[in-house]
């Protein structure tokens, strides 16, 4: 039974019981029906109070009902709200953990609503670039005013409940015993007879009109790439300007349209593929996970320090191991001044920066890894300091402990055949900085064992990363794709392009940043290593030279004061460096290459396509399980604009047949530089089929 139905003197009371979150799949909206008509139908009862236990009054929506025929099945929540507003006894919502979406629409078609103070209220549609579709942005703005409807439709950001006390929202908002304050409403709603219909109350503001015009300028500005914020409002104005069922209408048709957009098609991607990243085919719940108390991170310089910070801000004691007292004492001060930036900006407080820096055991010896349960690795990119680095592990760590290493080249496979224990090894790639990206990508290895794997992935998780799984190979799902975009943005310099001409047109596509800004914030140095690697091992592959020539003078971006561009000091604005562009003419000429004129579409379609096609072979190889896992990666860490859904879902979009027609023009003079099209590519775009089922 997805709705428990009781009474109580007199008073009915009906408890959602679909975990997690009360999701308002088919059954539940019948069960609220059946209980519904069977209090109507007692007559005893003179009230009725509904609710969703401590957890979660409703998180709107059972999102494992979306894109199947039962979420548009009757009743649907449009139908239930109505009946509960109808109905001739007076209905109590008693919300304590969540309400939000559908469960708060939900509770804005009961007569009365009672909330626990810290009970989260929102309505978040518009982060799928949807809209409130169940009467949301005609009843909120009713019960809450004008203002605080628009700031939380359109951010969609929930607040609690003990914010919106002053409100019309809640008859009370309570520290505890939320169910019995209901039920206290329902016996006074019950004696005075009278049902109060959110639907009727009058929209008050002193200058409607004004706001609205603001919030459309505001909005507009803040969300060009996104057409929901603005509908959200347009429905709100209908609210305000027309009546109720007018509004109602109005809400419809722009929730009806929304649903239809390639924006809200990519977030909804997005959403789902975020969620689909941590399910493993292989691995079910009946995979026990390993228990994480204690963490030990091998290096502290650049990505050892913000490991530890990931680990420090979830709680977990950390033993901070180094080379040298040095090395250990500049990784704690690093540490210890992003904890000091963070609580000048306000984020933290004192005590909570010495909280975190006392959960931090450092040491200089291997035995105070001995009690760890994971231990992370973020030494030097070298074989034989992985090595040195594995073999102590597996002297000193205790049975069952899990071993990670951070490489982002290196072979994890090899690096746990320098262990006794190769099933408890696996790759755990942050990206830098590590306290900030959200990304993580977890390699698993031919021997992780399943456990290991899942308890990694429930980890990040607890840590707040977005997690991905990652076969074993050079540059694992993001760089290795990475390299292949790097490459034609080189290529194009050399036909004809500059770095800024470049940069803007992938950034007007809606990349975070072009590469060749980029490349300047994570130093044109790294970049150039990689290549030099290339060039011993795969010398077939083909760059442009620019970037070596570039490397080669020490232009090696922000940190150096100039790269592809010009940097001022004190000043991270890029500005177009005459030097840099001479050296690429040269260059062209250098190459007997007649520079043309580029356009942004060329542009943008050779550096996204080259992603896709890189994308198309790590899914034939394996190493990644599913086209959405390399959206993913995309969207969570390298930019990718998320309103695009990722480049394999952006590849769909356009129709895999005009991606491969477009990589076979490209094709043509280009040889040895990309564009040998992905047999699986080829396989879907010539079947009609698409990367994202
Ligand atoms: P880093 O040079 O900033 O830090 C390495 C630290 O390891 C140094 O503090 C060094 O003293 C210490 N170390 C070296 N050998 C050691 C040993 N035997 N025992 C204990 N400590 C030792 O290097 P970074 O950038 O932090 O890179 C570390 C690892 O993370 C590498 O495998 C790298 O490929 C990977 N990585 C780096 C990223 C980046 O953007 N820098 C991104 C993702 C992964």
């Amino acid at each position: 039974m997805s709705v428990k139905y009781e009474t109580r003197e007199g008073v009915a009371i009906l408890t959602l019981q679909n975990p997690p979150v009360n999701g308002l799949g088919l059954d539940t909206r019948r069960g609220l029906l059946e209980g519904l008509t069977r209090a109507l139908d007692d007559v005893t009862v003179k009230a009725i109070v509904v609710t969703g236990g401590p957890r979660a009054f409703s998180g709107g929506a059972d999102i494992r009902e979306f894109g199947k025929p039962e979420a548009g099945m009757e009743p649907t929540l449009p139908t239930v709200i109505a009946a509960f507003e109808r109905s001739s006894k007076p209905v109590i919502a008693a919300i304590e953990g969540l309400a939000l979406g559908g469960g708060l629409e939900l509770a804005l078609g009961m007569h009365h609503r009672v909330a626990d103070k810290r009970a989260q209220i929102g309505l978040p549609e518009v982060k799928l670039g949807l809209l409130p579709g169940a009467g949301g942005t005609q009843r909120f703005p009713r019960a809450v005013g004008l203002e605080t409807a628009v700031n939380m439709i359109v951010s969609g950001t929930p607040v609690p409940a003990g914010k919106l006390a002053a409100t019309k929202l809640f008859d009370r908002v309570v520290e505890n015993d939320t169910l019995g304050a209901a039920i206290a409403v329902a016996n006074e709603a019950a004696a005075s007879g009278a049902l109060s219909k959110v639907r009727d109350w009058k929209i008050e503001h002193p200058n409607a009109e004004g706001f609205l015009g603001f919030a459309r300028t505001a909005v507009a500005a803040a969300s060009a790439n996104y057409p929901a914020p603005l509908k959200c409002l347009e429905a709100i104005e209908a609210a305000v300007k027309q009546p109720f069922d007018k509004g109602i209408d109005a809400e419809r048709e722009a929730f009806a349209l929304l649903i239809q957009t390639p924006e809200s098609k990519a977030l909804r991607h997005g959403f789902f593929g975020e969620r689909a990243a941590g399910k493993i085919a292989d691995i079910g719940p009946e995979v026990a996970l390993r228990e994480v108390k204690q963490v030990g991170v091998i290096g502290a310089g650049t990505m050892g320090g913000g490991i530890a910070m990931n680990f420090l801000n979830a709680g977990f004691p950390v033993t901070l191991l180094e080379s040298n007292q040095d090395a250990l004492e500049r990784g704690l001060a690093t540490i210890r001044k992003n904890y000091e930036n963070s609580a000048k900006k306000g984020k933290l407080t004192s005590e909570q920066v010495e909280q975190r820096m006392g959960l931090i055991v450092p040491t200089l010896s291997y035995d105070a890894l001995k009690d760890a349960d994971l231990i992370v690795e973020a030494v030097f990119e070298e074989y034989s300091v992985k090595q040195a680095v594995f073999t102590q592990l597996d002297a000193v760590a205790k049975q069952g402990a899990i071993l990670a290493s951070n490489t982002s080249t290196l072979d994890v496979d090899r690096i746990a055949a320098f262990t006794q224990r190769p099933q408890d090894v696996l790759g755990m790639h942050f990206f830098s900085p590590a306290n900030v990206m959200k990304l993580l990508e977890v390699v698993r290895g031919k021997a992780t064992a399943k456990d290991v794997l899942a308890t990694a992935m429930a980890l990040a998780k607890q840590i707040g990363k977005t997690a991905v799984v990652s076969g074993v190979c050079d540059g694992f799902i993001g760089n290795r794709m990475i390299e292949q975009y790097s490459r034609q943005a080189g290529f194009l310099l050399d036909e004809g392009a500059l770095p800024q001409q470049v940069d803007r047109a992938m950034e007007k596509f809606g990349f975070a940043m072009g590469p060749f800004r980029m490349g300047d914030l994570a130093g044109n140095d790294i970049g150039w290593a990689i290549r030099k690697r290339r060039y011993v091992e795969k010398p077939h592959m083909t760059y442009s030279k620019t970037a070596d020539r570039v490397a080669e003078l020490g232009r090696y971006g922000q940190k150096t004061g100039a790269g592809w561009y010009d940097y001022k000091a004190g000043d991270r604005t890029a500005y177009p460096s005459p030097i840099v562009d001479e050296l690429i003419e040269k260059n062209s000429k250098d190459l007997g290459i007649a520079r043309r004129a580029i356009s942004d579409e060329e542009i943008v379609e050779r550096l996204v396509y080259a992603l896709v096609n890189e994308g198309a072979y790590l899914l034939e190889e394996g190493i990644a399980a599913k086209a959405s896992d390399i959206d993913i990666v995309y969207l969570a860490g390298y930019g990718f604009p998320i309103w695009r859904g990722g480049p394999m879902f952006y590849a769909d979009s356009v129709g895999l047949y005009n991606v491969l027609a477009a990589m076979r023009r490209y094709a043509k003079g280009h040889e040895g530089q990309a564009w040998e099209p992905a047999p699986l590519l080829v396989k879907l775009a010539e079947s009609g089929n698409s990367f994202n089922p």
